[in-house]
């Protein structure tokens, strides 16, 4: 058992550099802002937009329209790489052809990108170390299909809470209600069951990925020398640390309480993996895994299923046949063997994800030393890299009438190769789980996460747009795909 104490004080391992920094900062900005003007360093690549000379317009351009921006560039530039400004600096968008070499690039750092673009500095948020992602696969992957059991018992509870059963058609917002269900089942498998009931809990969470998401929002569109000082008039910022300071008492008595009475969740939650591993961990590990998984976990599942929902709505005639695919294999019990029967809805989430996925670009990766490609060009240490996934997925070369949504279109293609176009699986241009040794390690839970709610879920419903409205239409922010 960990030696754990519990700090009373705040405890706030991020937020920017201390004000007196921020006060020098003033008397050079002047200086930064006018290098960054009229002095850019020299890409080895062509710029999307490069026309526009002011490198905040093109910032902003694409913080704007990503989607028109990527498609562009993709199509601008076809199977060569090529610069993107972003909030955070120039990126290399580059093409599936060197995916196979920089897969399992030792030099290439996943962790160093996602902190970079989720500003790790102000918000706490950056991606997990090396370390915690092998427990997570080597432990708790293991142990998914143990979750069964409580997850259909807990889905069909919470359904009915959230949806309750109603005579006739019933208009209701969808992301609220499914991120609590999520929540509650997240919560179970990565922190514990005591947690996955306690309401503060749940609401802290579902609050902490809301500003999270507030704050960069707010933060990323001042240019990066003004941060320092633009973050105490941004209100999510106080918001956030009142959050993750609630969090760190939450997480702190837990752990003590854990430690006291010297018990474990069955199946075991992520934490009881991590501290069976290391009983020497550090509260604040734990404290930043939770919350990274809190991101990484309980708002993409969220998305994804939200997703899914408005597409079915959208199509409610052929929505129906997923019904009777359930009635079919439904026997009272959901197994492995039963939701891999879900072909039809195994290829309805996938379209939904191709047309949709949480992230319009993936393969994030910052160069941790200077490589050189096979193509000869040289990539600098601290380099980002990433795929334009969302563009490829939109590419009719690889989906036949690419822009409609097909909802059996991955069911035929198992026809033909059974093993492939699983909602599970990762390719070239299959890319929403992103590619290679950092491809999402949570997407064996989040499977059968999704397939018990929405078999349950249309066992029981019918859904539609309200009054033959069109779908849904996404908030898009850089590379984020918000429902
Ligand atoms: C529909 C839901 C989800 C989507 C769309 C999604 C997507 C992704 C993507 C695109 C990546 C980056 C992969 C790459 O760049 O190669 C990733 C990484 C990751 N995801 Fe997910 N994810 C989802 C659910 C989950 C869940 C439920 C968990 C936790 C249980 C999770 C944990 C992680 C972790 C820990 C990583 C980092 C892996 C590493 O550092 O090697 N994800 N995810």
């Amino acid at each position: 058992m960990p030696n754990i104490t519990v700090n009373e004080r705040p405890i706030v391992p991020f937020d920017g550099s201390p004000w007196i920094w921020s006060g020098l900062l003033l008397l050079p900005l002047a200086a930064v802002l006018l290098r960054n003007a009229f002095f850019s360093k020299r890409l080895p690549v062509p710029v999307i937009y490069s026309e526009v000379k002011d490198t905040q317009a093109r910032k902003s351009k694409y913080l704007q329209f990503p989607r028109e921006t990527l498609g562009h560039g993709y199509k601008t530039f076809g199977s060569a790489i090529w610069g993107l400004d972003t909030s955070q600096g120039i990126k290399l968008v580059i093409p599936t052809t060197y995916l196979d070499e920089l897969k399992s690039h030792p030099s290439l750092s996943f962790t160093e990108s996602i902190s970079n673009d989720a500003m790790k500095e102000y918000t706490g948020v950056g991606g997990l170390p090396d370390n915690i992602v092998q427990i997570f696969k080597a432990k708790f992957n293991p142990t998914v299909a143990a979750y069964l059991p409580y997850l259909q018992e807990t889905v069909e509870k919470e359904l009915a809470d959230i949806f309750p059963y109603e005579q006739d058609w019933t208009e209701t917002s969808v992301y609220h209600k499914v991120t609590r269900l999520v929540g509650r089942v997240s919560t179970r498998a990565f922190y514990g069951e005591a947690a996955s009931r306690d309401e503060a809990w749940l609401e802290l969470a579902q609050a902490y990925i809301e500003t999270v998401l507030e704050y960069l929002q707010a933060l990323k569109p001042w240019p990066e020398a003004l941060r320092p000082v633009a973050r105490f008039f941004l209100p999510q910022r106080a918001k956030l640390l009142k959050q993750w300071n609630q969090a760190h008492r939450h997480l702190s008595a837990t752990l003590v309480a854990r430690a006291a009475s010297n018990s474990r969740n069955d199946p075991p939650s992520v934490i009881d993996h991590i501290i069976d591993s290391n009983p020497h961990v550090k509260v604040d590990e734990l404290i930043h895994t939770q919350m990274a998984l809190v991101v990484a976990g309980i708002h993409t599942t969220s998305a994804a299923l939200t997703q899914l929902l408005f597409d079915m709505a959208a199509h409610p005639e052929q929505s129906r046949e997923l019904r009777d695919e359930v009635d079919g294999v439904f026997d009272g019990h959901w197994t492995k063997q039963s939701l891999d029967q879900l072909k039809k809805l195994d290829s309805w989430m996938k379209e939904s994800q191709r047309m949709n996925s949480a992230d319009l670009t993936t393969f994030q990766r910052q160069a941790l030393k200077p490589l050189r490609l096979t193509s000869g060009l040289s990539i600098d240490k601290g380099t980002r890299l990433e795929i334009p996934t969302a563009a490829i997925h939109f590419d009719d070369m690889y989906f036949s009438n690419a822009s409609k949504f097909e909802p059996l279109r991955f069911y035929e293609m198992r026809k033909e190769e059974p093993a492939k176009h699983q909602y599970i699986s990762t390719g070239k241009n299959d890319l929403a789980w992103g590619y290679g040794r950092h491809a999402c390690p949570g997407r064996f839970f989040a499977h059968v996460e999704m397939k018990i709610f929405m078999a349950e879920f249309v066992r029981r419903w019918d859904v539609k747009m309200k009054d033959g409205l069109p779908r849904h239409r996404n908030l898009e922010f850089e590379a984020n795909v918000s429902v």
